[in-house]
């Protein structure tokens, strides 16, 4: 008999930089689960009233985490969700243990080469604005420890959105 596993109900939360697919295998884990999908950025932006990209510009990174934290304190509360968490999220300390107390925790890694052909042209992401190859290094190797806490990590560069998906649910099952 299948013996469930610890997670089973519980919240899916995917980390990880940009480009590494966190959007695209939380849609299609979240139709396969009939989970509801919570992307972190979009509530952040329509709490706001305006895009990521926006607040950074006219409010600043530090006031972004902030409400990241509060965001991410508050979709914990509840359970049986797929959580898309903005690739910063894991900075902080205090986030990575609630997401650790709260949920599956699974970090989506890339190579460089896929993170900049993922996110090429992309105008939305303030973060990578200038030399996009140059921005996805530095910010890799400065969150090189930041994504190791999480319980599962899929490496997503040669797999297809599919393939990540039945990885993350062999554990989470
Ligand atoms: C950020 C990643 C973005 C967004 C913001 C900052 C980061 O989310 O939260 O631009 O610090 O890595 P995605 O990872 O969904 O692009």
């Amino acid at each position: 008999m299948h013996q469930e596993s610890e997670f089973q109900h519980s919240n899916i939360i995917l980390v990880g930089m940009m480009g590494t697919g966190k959007t695209t295998v939380g849609t299609l884990l979240a139709q396969q689960l009939s989970y509801p999908l919570v992307d972190m950025d979009t509530i952040i932006a329509e709490r706001e009233g305006m895009s990521v990209q926006e607040i950074f510009r006219t409010k600043g990174e530090a006031y972004f985490r902030d409400l990241e934290s509060q965001v991410l304190e508050e979709m914990l509360q509840s359970t049986g969700q797929v959580i898309s968490t903005g690739g910063g999220c894991v900075l902080r300390e205090l986030n990575r243990a609630v997401m650790l107390d709260k949920g599956m925790v699974v970090a989506l890694t890339a190579d460089v080469d896929h993170i900049v052909g993922r996110v090429a042209g992309d105008t939305n992401r303030p973060l990578l604005a200038g030399d996009t190859r140059e921005r996805v290094q530095t910010i890799m190797e400065e969150r090189k420890d930041a994504y190791r806490f999480a319980h599962v990590t899929v490496d997503t560069s040669l797999l297809t959105p599919d393939e990540v998906v039945t990885h993350i649910l062999t554990r989470y099952r």
